[in-house]
């Protein structure tokens, strides 16, 4: 029995613009999914959920036994769920030279399902190590990115970048851009907040939904340039520390954002909450039209604030998280 945890993430700055060639900074926090695995005398993959968004349900696939899950949930995200675990065993095997081996697969997560914090990539990242180690082979991080890149790609049809898998497989804050992911050094502590509506976006419509604003309008193309001058502009104020100015930025990146059409009411609810209990600055993270908010705030205020409002299901303080995919027991 083998098991590996990853981070979630959050974007600072970047998200939808890094679809075009923009640079995004993704930061990983302080909330995990850990995969254990288990090798199986056949080659079916069991998988056992638990704590997910999609609360508790066991699968089995592969052989004869193919069958549906029987939970209460939305069927693309129980594919999608499917899909992710299939494609990191896949990826697994390959990276092992194995074939034909099952396994008995448990995630435990906390972190929220579709919400813009990067649930998805931490199970393959962590499923990817945990599995590869089962089978007796270690991959560095960055090829556990790649690797994991390469499911989402397959699962989002195509309209991933590498944000996601880079972050959570590395930790800390990193700069993506096309196909170049690095991590930055010196970043000061942020205090992030995080705000979840309690509802998905569909990152597959959202990327159309902006794409197609920007064949139509050459300020929407050019509403996604500014974005990618908000990101080297926060690179700049993380790499010197100005929190503040970090705040401000986040703001500017939330406003165009929602003239961008991803934003919804929940996340502006939030985001002003956020603002008006004193956060430096607030935005939605991810691809949007529900799911999760963040916030900087060193005080409590802003985490208060966002659980007394409506439309905010859960709030919680997470710091960045320095170490990314990592051995558990
Ligand atoms: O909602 P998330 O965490 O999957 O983020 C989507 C971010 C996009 O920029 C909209 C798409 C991507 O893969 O970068």
């Amino acid at each position: 029995m083998t098991a590996s945890s990853a981070p979630a993430k959050v974007y600072l700055f970047g998200e939808h613009a890094v679809v075009y060639g923009e640079p995004a900074v993704p930061c990983a926090i302080e909330r995990r999914a850990r995969v254990t695995v288990e090798r199986r005398e056949d080659s079916q993959i069991c998988v056992q959920a638990n704590d997910l968004t999609l609360d508790g349900f066991t699968v089995t696939w592969g052989g004869n036994t193919d069958r549906r899950p029987d939970v209460d949930v939305p069927t693309p995200l129980v594919e999608a769920a499917m899909g992710y675990i299939e494609g990191a065993v896949d990826q697994a095997l390959d990276a092992a030279g194995a074939r034909g081996v099952g396994f008995d697969v448990t995630v435990e997560s906390d972190i929220p399902l579709g919400a813009g914090i990067g649930s998805s990539a931490a199970v393959v990242v962590a499923g990817i190590d945990a599995a590869t180690r089962e089978l007796g082979t270690e991959l560095d991080p960055e090829t556990i990115a790649d690797r994991a890149y390469r499911v989402e790609h397959g699962v989002q049809d195509g309209e991933a970048s590498r944000a996601d898998t880079f972050c959570s497989a590395m930790g800390g804050a990193v700069r993506i851009q096309g196909d170049d992911c690095r991590q930055l050094g010196d970043v000061p502590s942020i205090p992030f907040v995080i705000g979840y509506d309690g509802n998905t976006g569909d990152t597959r419509e959202l990327v159309a939904g902006v794409r197609g604003l920007k064949e139509e309008y050459e300020f929407a193309d050019d509403t996604v340039g500014a974005i990618g001058d908000i990101v080297r502009a926060g690179e700049s104020a993380l790499g010197d520390g100005r929190l503040e100015e970090i705040g401000r930025l986040m703001n500017f990146n939330h406003g165009l954002l929602s003239a961008l059409g991803v934003s919804a009411r929940s996340l502006d609810t939030m985001v002003w909450a956020a603002r008006e209990a004193g956060a430096l600055g607030a935005k939605l993270t991810g691809a949007g039209g529900g799911g999760c908010i963040v916030a900087l705030d060193r005080s409590e205020q802003t985490r208060t604030a966002l659980e007394y409002t409506p439309g905010c299901e859960t709030a919680f303080r997470a710091e960045l998280d320095t170490e990314g995919v990592r051995a558990e027991r």
